[in-house]
């Protein structure tokens, strides 16, 4: 039963919050043309299933320090993964990860300008709790919130919650009615009961809402086509995989065209690209060989390419030939091997192609991070991709 509707209009002593609108965030403001998204700062290794030195361990005063330094050097975003164990367990330190949301929380306290994604694994929540764990990021964060709500596909992880495999497009059924509900709560300021098909709340109300009105940013990471339904329902930015810098723009058109028909014109669309960086060319790609060859984490690299084929649909677009290569290197970024100038070429090709920005990872975030701040960053200022 829903209670009587209280009245939306404060009386004296109410708290009146600020408003922030989404569109003035960084991933969506028109400040920086090309946006950067520091991804996977949340997991051991991060994107790069090597044995090789110089990979995130995953200690509080590593996370802070890198978190500093990406927002000194002017990205827009981190993105923390959800992630709750390692492909194969090779070596216990490399099942370090921190969770996505609380992760996004500490980070919010030490930094200023910075946005944080936060992953969501909407089997594993309920929206009552995502509403209330959202609005509470959004306020230490002044606004800076964003959620990337994925349906999820790693049945070795679910199983440690006891939950079964739910087959491909029902996950996205599941995951529709989850944002319906979770966006009455954003909204509604009248306590209101919810009785989907999967979903039930009764009297349901969560104050204070997040800083930004209506809701957070909301991306999400899907391209299959119940994953393209979904983003273009739902998001404001999508994050996908594509087989190659030559291959995406024909396939970004595509889904373009596929938001557009969806009635969401304005989905931005971003790739990733793995950027290993060196002096010389041949620097670069020696250092990409000794981490995903001669250092090849090949359990982890096996493991997770036996795990997600099938499973996540955007994956089976890698070319089967540098299939490992690209889940060791990456987690199937586009590699960007090469000095400054190349890796900007890359960047280049990425906007050029229609794409807003992209998620970025590196082998070494510390020495990552300091290259981008000095020799790439200066290249896209110059050519006009990105303000600062
Ligand atoms: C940039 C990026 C970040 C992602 N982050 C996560 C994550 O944190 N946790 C997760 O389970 N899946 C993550 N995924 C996988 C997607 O949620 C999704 O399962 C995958 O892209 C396949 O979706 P599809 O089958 O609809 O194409 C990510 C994908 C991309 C491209």
């Amino acid at each position: 039963m829903t209670q009587a509707p209280q009245s939306a209009v404060p009386a004296a002593g109410d708290v009146v919050d600020p408003v922030v609108s989404p569109k003035d965030t960084p991933i969506l403001n028109d400040i920086n043309k090309f946006k950067l998204v520091l991804l996977s700062l949340n997991t051991a290794r991060g994107t790069t299933l090597t044995h090789g030195e110089g990979t995130l361990q995953i200690t509080w005063d590593e996370t802070v320090r890198i978190a500093k330094a990406a927002e000194k050097a002017g990205l827009d975003a981190i993105l923390s993964i959800a992630h709750w164990k390692n492909w194969a367990q090779s070596r216990p330190q490399y099942d370090r990860m921190w969770d996505a949301i609380t992760f996004a929380a500490g980070l919010a306290a030490v930094t200023e300008r910075i946005q944080f994604f936060s992953t969501v694994h909407i089997p594993l929540f309920h929206p009552v709790m995502v509403a209330k764990m959202a609005a509470t990021v959004d306020h230490i964060a002044s606004g800076r919130l964003a959620l990337n709500v994925v349906a999820g596909w790693n049945q070795s992880e679910f199983g440690m919650f006891g939950l079964p495999e739910i087959e491909h497009d029902k996950r996205y059924e599941y995951a529709a009615e989850w944002m319906d509900f979770l966006l009455k709560i954003f909204e509604s300021d009248e306590p209101f009961d919810f009785h989907g098909h999967f979903l039930h709340g009764e009297n349901v109300v969560s104050q204070p809402k997040p800083l930004q009105r209506p809701r957070p940013v909301i991306m999400s990471a899907g391209s299959s086509g119940a994953g393209m339904a979904f983003a273009s329902k739902y998001a404001d930015v999508n994050f996908g995989i594509y087989p190659s810098l030559e291959e995406f723009p024909a396939i970004l058109a595509k889904a373009k065209a596929t938001a557009t028909e969806a009635g969401n014109p304005g989905l931005k669309f971003c790739g990733h690209g793995y950027i290993v960086c060196g002096d010389t060319e041949a620097d670069a790609k020696k250092q990409f060989k000794y981490l995903v060859e001669d250092k090849l984490d090949r359990l982890s690299t096996e493991t997770l390419t036996e795990m997600s084929m099938g499973k996540m649909h955007s994956v089976d677009v890698v070319a089967r030939e540098h299939m490992y290569q690209q889940t060791a290197g990456g987690n199937w970024g586009f590699p960007l091997v090469g000095t400054a100038e190349q890796v900007f070429e890359g960047i280049k090709v990425m906007a050029e192609g229609g794409m807003a920005g992209m998620a970025v990872s590196f082998p070494d975030y510390d020495e990552g991070v300091a290259r981008y701040d000095e020799t790439i960053r200066p290249l896209l200022i110059e050519a006009g991709l990105r303000k600062f």
